[in-house]
Order: C-alpha cells, then sequence, then structure tokens
C-alpha cells in the first residue's frame, strides 16, 4: 500500500487526505462492503452526506474496520433543504447518530438554497464546529459570488470547497478563487461518473504509461494540490484508482488532458439550485 499525501489547510493546523472515498452512488446492501474495501486498499477520507443516505454504512464499515477514529477524515454535509439554522442543528446531529460519531472532521453545507439567506446558514455552520461536533467546516457546489459571501459570513475559518471537477469541466476561474481564499479545492465527479472512459487523448495516454484511465484522471487533479473523492462499487477499481502516488504526468501530459474541457462538460447539475448560476 502506498503512502498518500495530505493537503494541508492554511488557516489551521489540519490536512485532508487528497484522495478520499465517494459514497454517494451507493446502493443498499453493497454500501459497507465497498467503504471497506476502500478502507483496506488505503482511503483514509470517506465523504458522505445526509442526503445520500449512506452514513449508517460508513459508520458500520468503520467501526468494522477496526481503525482508529483519529485515522479517518470523515466528511458529511447539511442539504440545501436544512440550512435554516433549527433545521440545521437537527441535521448535524442526525449525522452523528447515523455515523454513531461524536464529531466529524468535515462538515459541509451541501448545496446553497436560493430561499434561505447565508446569514443564518453560515453562524449555525460555525456553531456546529464551536460545539465540537465538527473539527472543520467548508461549502459545496459555491460559485465564486457565493463563496466570497460565505467567507464573509462565516464566524470561523472555512478549510474546503466541494465541487465537480474532472478535465471535462474547466474549473480554473473557481479553482482560483478557492486558492484566493487559502481553502482546499476537493474535486467531485472526478471520473465524470464514467463518461471519460473511452476518451482517446486519455486512453492514449494510460496505455503509453500502463495505467488505468481512472489513474490518470485521479493523477492529473492531485498534481494541481486538488483532493478527489472517486467511487467505485468493485473493490479492484477501488484499488486501482487509490494506486496514483507512484507517478507524474509530464507537462505535455498535463497540457493534453487539460484541453479536453468542454463547454457542456458537467455531470451533476441540479437545475437551479445555485443563486446566480455556475458562474
Ligand atoms: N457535493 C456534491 O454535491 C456531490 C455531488 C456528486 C458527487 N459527490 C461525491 O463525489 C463522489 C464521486 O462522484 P460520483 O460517484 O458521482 O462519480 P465518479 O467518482 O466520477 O464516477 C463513478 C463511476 O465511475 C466508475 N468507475 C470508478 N472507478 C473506475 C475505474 N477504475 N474504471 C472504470 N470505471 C470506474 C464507477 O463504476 P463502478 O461502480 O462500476 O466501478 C462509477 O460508475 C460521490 O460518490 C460523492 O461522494 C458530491
Amino acid at each position: 500500500m502506498t503512502a498518500q499525501p495530505s493537503l494541508a489547510f492554511s488557516k489551521e493546523s489540519g490536512a485532508i487526505p487528497a484522495l478520499g472515498f465517494g459514497t454517494g452512488a451507493m446502493t443498499g446492501g453493497m454500501s459497507a462492503e465497498a467503504v471497506a474495501a476502500a478502507l483496506k486498499a488505503g482511503y483514509r477520507h470517506i465523504d458522505t452526506a445526509r442526503k445520500y443516505g449512506t452514513e449508517p454504512a460508513v459508520g458500520e464499515a468503520l467501526r468494522a474496520s477496526g481503525l482508529p477514529r483519529g485515522d479517518i477524515f470523515l466528511t458529511t454535509k447539511v442539504s440545501h433543504e436544512n440550512l435554516r439554522a433549527g433545521d440545521f442543528a437537527r441535521s448535524v446531529d442526525d449525522s452523528l447518530a447515523a455515523l454513531k460519531v461524536d464529531t466529524i472532521d468535515l462538515l459541509l453545507v451541501h448545496w446553497p438554497n436560493p430561499n434561505i439567506a447565508l446569514a443564518e446558514t453560515m453562524p449555525a455552520l460555525a456553531k456546529a464546529k464551536r460545539q465540537g461536533l465538527a473539527r472543520h467546516i467548508g461549502i459545496a457546489n459555491f460559485n465564486i459570488a457565493l463563496l466570497d459571501q460565505a467567507v464573509a459570513l462565516c464566524p470561523e475559518p472555512l478549510v474546503a470547497l466541494q465541487a465537480e471537477y474532472h478535465p471535462y469541466l474547466d474549473q480554473s476561474k473557481l479553482l482560483a478563487a478557492v486558492r484566493r481564499h487559502k481553502l482546499v479545492f476537493i474535486a467531485y465527479c472526478p471520473l465524470a461518473r464514467g463518461r471519460l472512459f473511452g476518451d482517446p487523448v486519455l486512453d492514449d495516454i494510460a496505455e503509453k504509461r500502463g495505467r488505468s484511465v481512472a489513474q490518470v484522471a485521479l493523477r492529473w487533479l492531485l498534481q494541481q494540490d486538488v483532493a478527489a473523492i472517486p467511487f467505485s462499487s468493485k473493490p479492484e477499481r477501488i484499488a486501482d484508482n487509490f494506486d496514483v502516488f507512484d507517478f507524474t504526468l509530464s507537462d505535455d501530459e498535463t497540457a493534453r488532458i487539460g484541453a479536453l474541457k468542454r463547454a457542456n462538460g458537467r455531470v451533476a447539475n441540479p437545475a437551479g439550485r445555485v443563486p446566480g448560476g455556475w458562474d
């Protein structure tokens, strides 16, 4: 098993393991098994959400692994329906109960809600941290204007923004804004939910290097100091996706992959949920 690097927070001590395991696409019976396979492969960063319904399975797999709680970086999220202060606090309590843990390593607002003011949500997020229910806090699916507002309105420092990012989606502007605020960018759907497979450029690079397309795509993100949280239901792919710490893409390969961005590259796009749109 290869040791994995972490991405440091700049505003406070702590770090996020650069490669995590996503559980958003898990269903029913395979859930705890998939997380168990990820922990066995070496993942120490697990991504769940109240909305996914996977918190119980994640908690079960963590306990069954026998790994010390402090070795795991656990992220969960509060859904956009629950961003008023009272609902927010209840959602955090429900997450802790479902996971059967005392604290969450990274608590995120899952999506902004056009009908609930950030001036109410951000203090509720900060309160969860001040109460010790979350060690670190952040946001997901915020555009640049909302990110700027969230940072200004949050009484505690944010450490991360989670958003879709992969070779088909240009996130250069959002990435620059995230860096300006000194947050960690966590890429979700890093494999574009499977759409990258069969891409001639990625196939070519993967073949020449004797690597899989998934490994090349994940490596491309990691080399930008972006964390990634791929999902697979298959133990061999879960392990393959984690085996990305012993090779480096060249500048030419990086540029070829960067040129794959396309106008319609987004795969996760619930209509109208981001006030002001994505850009
Ligand atoms: N914050 C948010 O709003 C948000 C939104 C979406 C996702 N997320 C998080 O991001 C995580 C990842 O996103 P995602 O699950 O939607 O998409 P993804 O990780 O981009 O892609 C997963 C798909 O790729 C396939 N796959 C994985 N590894 C493979 C490999 N080595 N070779 C071939 N196929 C492979 C999987 O199929 P098999 O199962 O058949 O391998 C699955 O269909 C989610 O699970 C969730 O935790 C967050």
